[in-house]
């Protein structure tokens, strides 16, 4: 995965991912901490001025990949996101690009990033969802064991805004389409949620 994953997604971030990042990292601020950094495509666009940026990630190869992009003072962790190593109420921007499709247990992950959120901080998210129309999403619900295997775990078809307003959190998201990778993982979702 560590191997593959940058030139699996290279056309994706050239045909607008890495503008997206940029645009929605720029509204990162104070205590920022990223869940699966993965490879550290997030890592250039952090405004200068965040007061600490930790980065979680449970996968060695990846954070080898990680530290070696890394040109910033930041802090790598080994950590999934359904147990974080932070104190309760400690960050003020949690980043999750791309990786709530791939936590084993969502439920679990998202309730700890509440809980390590400050009351006032932020979610900042783009991740791909479950389609809306009946036919995409049966062709995403048919393909989802294969690509599971293929993509390290990635469930294309799983409903993670309705997981994330399940779980308390107040969501505004932009719809796009992840230009340069296959239809299964369209579309995509771009936002932030907040608790309560
Ligand atoms: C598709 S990659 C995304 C990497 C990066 N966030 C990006 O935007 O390019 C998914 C990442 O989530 C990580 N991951 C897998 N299970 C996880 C978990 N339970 N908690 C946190 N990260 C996890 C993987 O190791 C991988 O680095």
């Amino acid at each position: 995965m560590a191997v593959l994953y940058d030139p699996f997604v290279w056309l994706g971030e050239m045909s607008g991912m890495q503008r997206r990042r940029r645009a929605l990292l720029a509204r990162a601020h104070g205590r920022v901490l990223e869940i699966g950094a993965g490879t550290g495509l997030n890592v250039a666009h952090y405004p200068a001025d965040v007061d600490d940026l930790v980065l979680a990630e449970p996968e060695p190869g990846m954070r080898r990949k990680l530290a070696r992009r890394l040109r910033r003072p930041a802090q790598i962790v080994d950590a999934r996101a359904e147990r974080l190593p932070l104190a309760d109420s400690s960050v003020d921007t949690v980043v999750s690009t791309l990786v709530l499709c791939t936590v084993a247990d969502p439920e679990r992950a998202l309730r700890e990033i509440a809980r390590v959120l400050r009351p006032d901080g932020q979610l900042l998210f783009i991740e791909h969802v479950r389609a809306g129309t009946r036919f995409h999403a049966a062709c995403q619900d048919m393909l989802s064991r294969p690509w599971r295997g293929f993509a390290g775990g990635c469930m294309c078809n799983r409903p993670t805004l309705d997981l994330l307003r399940a779980c308390g959190f107040t969501v505004t998201a932009d719809d796009a389409v992840w230009r340069g990778m296959p239809a299964i993982v369209h579309p995509l979702k771009i936002g932030r949620a907040t608790n309560g």
